[in-house]
């Protein structure tokens, strides 16, 4: 199959690629769209044959539900029920938004592949102009995870989606860069209290201070039938090992100096603070305490590794607070819970 990068840049170029996209997704087959998080692997959320084209370019396991996307709230009723006022709030409130909501599923009303069998939903409106075009010219609800192979880190950009999935997929809608840089926080509406089973750009403050109580998952890789199935899998991972070290210029250097000893080259992956240290590769997640700016950075640092010779990633830890909690999870999914050790 050849996969085609559409533009969506001027008026003429524009309209072509949405007529395009929207009848190939009608016809049952898969696109890839921009949204302000990461680009996403869309098929008509209702079509069993066309989500599992999406299973099926990704290398996906079967058992990882889908987060499906839609364009207007009012699309949310066809295939969910019972949804708590506060999950109504949280619309409201974020969306469109960096934010899934997991909801009650009504029965029959989706392809079964989109969410693995469970009684639950994931659905989440997206902030960007590409996306929410494309699902209102559509009018339909999308499951689109995130457009790379199964386990290496989220696209966002079109190039991204192309090296992973080039001969997989008829269609790429190019959006540009993406916002955030991170998938969407994932919150649980179907636990007592609100759960949050992924974290991301809409934090568990900015959520505490619309809804009250919001719980943290405690659930890590490899637990038996997870709650977000998607949590026990390898994800993010570049090549060559990522290792965690202790955000200091002095213990980096330390830890190139002995990667250098043991004749390994090592790429760093790292705010500008440690520009000056002599890594074989330094990729920059911009200035110290930027969050979101690391968090735009930090996907495709990880991935231009992969074009480099280095044997070690090294990546300098963030605090946990607002998006660096999101941040720490991806890091500590793509070293595997890791540290370099002095
Ligand atoms: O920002 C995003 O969320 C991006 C863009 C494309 O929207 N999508 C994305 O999808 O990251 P994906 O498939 O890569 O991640 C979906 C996550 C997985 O961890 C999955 O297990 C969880 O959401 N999930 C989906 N449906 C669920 C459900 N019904 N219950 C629990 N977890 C669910
Ligand atoms: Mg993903």
């Amino acid at each position: 199959m050849k996969t085609e990068i559409a533009s969506v840049d001027n008026l003429s170029e524009k309209e072509f690629s949405y007529t395009q996209a929207v009848e190939l997704l009608s016809a049952g087959e898969t696109v890839a769209f921009p949204t302000e998080t990461v680009y996403g692997l869309g098929a008509i959320a209702t079509s069993e044959s066309a989500v599992s084209k999406i299973f099926e370019a990704k290398g996906r396991p079967q058992d990882n539900p889908l987060i499906v996307h839609i364009g207007a709230k009012e699309e949310l009723a066809a295939f969910t029920q019972n949804v708590p006022n506060l999950a109504e709030t949280c619309m409201d409130k974020f969306w469109p938004g960096a934010l899934t909501l997991v909801l009650p599923i009504k029965n029959d009303s989706l392809a079964k592949n989109v969410t693995a069998g469970l009684n639950t939903v994931g659905v989440r409106m997206p902030d960007h102009p590409v996306a929410l075009e494309l699902l209102r010219r559509l009018k339909q609800p999308v499951a689109a995870p995130s457009a790379n192979r199964s386990g290496k880190p989220s696209p966002t950009k079109a190039k991204h989606v192309y090296h992973d999935l080039n001969g997989k997929i008829p269609l790429i809608l190019d959006g540009g860069a993406t916002g955030i840089g991170l998938e969407s926080t994932v919150l649980d509406f179907t636990t007592e209290v609100p759960t949050i089973l992924r974290p991301g750009g809409v934090t568990k403050e900015m959520l505490e201070k619309v809804i009250g109580q919001v719980n943290e998952s405690k659930l890590t890789d490899n637990v038996e039938a997870p709650r977000a199935p998607g949590m026990k899998y390898a994800h993010y991972a570049p090549d060559a090992p990522v290792y965690l070290i202790e955000a200091s210029t002095e213990k980096v250097q330390q830890a190139i100096k002995q990667i250098h000893n043991d004749e390994k080259k090592v790429a760093l992956i790292a705010t500008e603070q440690f520009l000056l240290t002599n890594a074989n590769y330094y990729f920059s997640l911009g200035q110290e305490h930027q969050l979101e700016d690391a968090a735009h950075l930090l996907y495709e640092a990880l991935r231009t590794c992969d074009e480099t010779d280095a044997d070690i990633i090294l990546v300098p830890i963030f605090s946990k607070q607002g998006v660096g909690t999101a941040i720490m999870n991806r890091l500590e999914k793509a070293s595997n819970g890791n540290w370099f050790e002095i």
